[in-house]
């Protein structure tokens, strides 16, 4: 017996993050229990689930969030594997749901498994995009090797710079990327200052954020597309670096040509 059974729609979007997770561990982004997914699932949940009891107490999320009251969210469980959560979301992640004091959450799923320690990034970021009226409802946290590399040199930490060379890679980058990578100073993970910092970076207009010498953190309105932007970025990464490797420094798409495509293709940026 599940929470999932019978509700399909639930059930689809908790086994999409689980195909998301596969992708992470093949990608090797995925060391041991690195990275975390959390997905809004409010939508998708009926009256039985509402009037199901909590299998846990109600733990505090450390922020108040008022635009959370009465949400749901699919959370990887802390400590846990991507690689594990691909075979089984349920015994490797969790329901929650916001109480409505907006500040605690409790568990309401098949197994006792904590949500991740990232939470109050997580649930600070979906926060944001409810007040804002964003139909984003995933976010992603992961380590993506080629993207995390660059944050250890300062000139890529400087605003744009990345962005820019990133985009002038491959026109796709652009195109599927289109607000490029913001970039938040190192912080203490898990850290109600690192949630902070990346909801200002977020709101400087970006879907995917740095977190220096750390990974990524990334939303959309589904985790397969928050996971496709991420991807798309370290692509462009890997490209740079495949040119250094052959001894040269990549001429890059110029700025022209990059404009040309924001013109054509109607891009943010
Ligand atoms: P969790 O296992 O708590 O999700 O933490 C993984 C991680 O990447 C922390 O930044
Ligand atoms: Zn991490």
């Amino acid at each position: 017996m599940s929470i999932l059974d019978s509700r399909p729609a639930l059930k689809a979007a908790v086994w999409q993050v689980a195909e998301t997770a596969g992708y992470l561990w093949t990608k090797g982004w995925a060391e041991r229990n690195g990275g975390n997914i959390t997905v809004n699932v409010t939508e998708y949940v009926d009256d039985g689930m509402r009037e199901l009891p909590a299998i846990s107490e109600a733990f505090p999320i450390g922020v108040e969030l008022p635009q959370l009251k009465g949400c749901w969210f699919y959370c990887k469980g802390t400590q846990k594997r991507m690689r594990d959560l691909a075979r089984d979301p349920m015994a490797n992640g969790s329901i929650i749901r916001i109480t409505d004091d907006c500040a605690h959450y409790e568990i309401v799923a098949d197994n006792l498994v904590m949500p991740t320690s990232e939470l109050p990034s997580h649930l600070s970021v979906h926060n944001y995009l409810l007040a804002k009226g964003s139909p984003y409802r995933a976010s992603l946290h992961t380590h993506p090797i080629e993207l995390v590399a660059l944050t250890h040199s300062k000139k890529y930490m400087e605003k744009d710079v990345a962005t820019k060379l990133l985009w002038s890679m491959i026109p796709e980058t652009k195109a599927f990327c289109p607000r490029g990578l913001g970039m938040v100073p190192y912080m203490l993970p898990s850290s109600v200052e690192l949630a902070n910092a990346t909801i200002s970076a977020i709101d400087d207009d970006y879907d995917v954020v740095m977190w220096e010498k750390h990974g990524v953190f990334a939303v959309d309105t589904d985790i397969m597309s928050a996971f496709d932007q991420v991807d798309v970025l370290n692509k462009a990464a890997q490209i740079y670096i495949s040119a250094r490797n052959m001894g040269f420094v990549p001429d890059g798409m110029t700025e022209e040509q990059m404009q040309e495509l924001s013109d054509v293709f109607g891009l943010p940026k």
